[in-house]
């Protein structure tokens, strides 16, 4: 049997961190394997949103009354820690959507209706998200731009011998791309994609919600011009996003939401709008949101992400090795060196959601379907695949008790 070895966080006490740990589900400890869907909250987190609430709550940018100054120096205070963790050279850059899908849309609809027409082309891959492969689709379709995407080889990994025929027959004036896939967990060559990108004179979207979590991202380093995150993915509320974007392309682009707070002045006949960030944050935002995504962003980088990164590596690791004593499970997926803390499976003979209801009267949350990307199954040939995903609280315990849970499974309905 696969043996694990010490992990690089202590993960039992910040398991003490997270309240909703301590929940029972049918009468067992939770076993919470579903964290690449959204993640559980710390305290630090919880307690950060309600002392906002409680003592510094205002509307934003608005009032010139102390509480006002309070509540907007917590919002633009989150903006900051932003910028300092994806290392944008200037906060101002930093737009708050509601989600990651926001952002990738904020960019399709302001850029792309702007830029795309009839010639060009938009390359997005075939693991991606819908929230990277449905807004471009749908702005290409609407500007005239053709729409294609860099295919995935077996092991779910991109062929980038493909590159160089979508060069060659197209004129790529977009590249999105997600850094890390929510099905298969492939760790994707996002720097390479950008300066591929860039050699074709196309801007690079990075779809980083299922990166930023797990692992530090750089947006100079990667070279890209938009990166879009999110809150909810990393210890923090739901309801919150992040796009950051570079100064050139942001100043050049319309708004996409219009409204209060997003304008310089408004006349009759005219409406001139506010300067970055503000062009972009119309009507009242999301505040205490912004402020719990700030805190936790706060709370794993003090835990720090390369330790993240290692310790999810090593349960990866272990949860492979385990999943292979079982030779009617099949793992869908790259090799663990290039894959982050997930892992799609498949039960011979039993439906994903039926593996994930047995698992559920045991506590084991996972997730079955087709995880928003319905390309990717189809290229898998499969409608769905059952997953299991790991975050900095996730224990080899809770692997174990999958794998139980799995002959159980098999037992019943295989
Ligand atoms: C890779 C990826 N992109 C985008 C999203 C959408 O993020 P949000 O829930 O913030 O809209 C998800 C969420 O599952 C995701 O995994």
């Amino acid at each position: 049997m696969a043996v694990l070895t010490p992990t690089s966080i202590d993960t039992a006490a910040l398991r003490a961190d997270f309240p909703f740990l301590e929940e029972l589900v049918n009468g067992k400890p939770l076993a919470y394997l579903d964290s690449a869907s959204s993640t559980q909250k710390p305290r630090q987190v919880l307690d950060r949103v309600r002392a906002f609430y409680e003592h510094e709550y205002a509307n934003v940018h608005r009032g010139v009354y102390r509480l006002a100054e309070r509540a907007t120096e917590g919002y633009e205070g989150a903006r900051r820690t932003v910028a300092t963790f994806v290392n944008a050279p200037s906060e101002r850059d930093v737009i708050f959507t509601r989600s990651a899908t926001e952002s990738i849309n904020l960019v399709a609809y302001a850029w792309g209706l702007q830029n795309l027409g009839p010639g060009d082309t938009v390359v997005i891959t075939e693991l991606e998200h819908h929230a990277n492969f449905v807004p471009w689709q749908f702005i290409a379709s609407r500007t005239g731009a053709s729409f294609r995407h860099i295919p995935i080889d077996d092991a779910g990994e991109l062929q980038l011998d493909a590159l160089a025929g979508l060069a060659r027959e197209n004129s790529i004036k977009v590249v999105a791309a997600g850094l890390v896939s929510n099905s298969l967990g492939t760790i994707n060559p996002v720097e390479r994609l950008a300066a591929w990108a860039h050699e074709q004179g196309a801007i690079m979207v990075v779809d980083a919600a299922q990166a930023a979590p797990h692992r530090t991202i750089d947006v100079q380093a990667l070279g890209c011009d938009f990166l879009a995150l999110s809150s909810h993915k990393l210890c923090g509320p739901s309801g919150i996003g992040a796009l950051w974007g570079r100064r050139e392309l942001l100043e050049e682009m319309a708004p996409f939401n219009l409204g209060g707070e997003m304008i310089r002045s408004v006349g009759l006949d005219r409406t001139t709008f506010n300067e970055l960030p503000h062009k972009f944050e119309a009507g009242t935002p999301a505040i205490a949101e912004a402020v719990g995504f700030g805190a936790a962003i706060d709370y794993i980088s003090e835990i720090g992400l390369p330790a993240i990164e290692r310790h999810e590596h090593e349960l990866t690791v272990y949860a492979m090795a385990r999943l292979e004593e079982l030779a009617w499970v099949r793992v869908f997926g790259p090799p663990v060196e290039r894959r982050a803390g997930i892992v799609s499976f498949d039960v011979e003979g039993v439906h994903p959601h039926d593996v994930a209801q047995i698992l559920d009267w045991d506590g084991i949350a996972v997730r079955a379907g087709h995880h928003c990307t319905q390309p990717l199954m189809k290229r898998l040939g499969v409608a769905a695949t059952t997953r299991a995903s790991f975050y900095l609280y996730s224990i080899a315990e809770e692997v174990d008790r999958l794998v139980d849970g799995l002959h159980k499974v098999k037992k019943s309905l295989g």
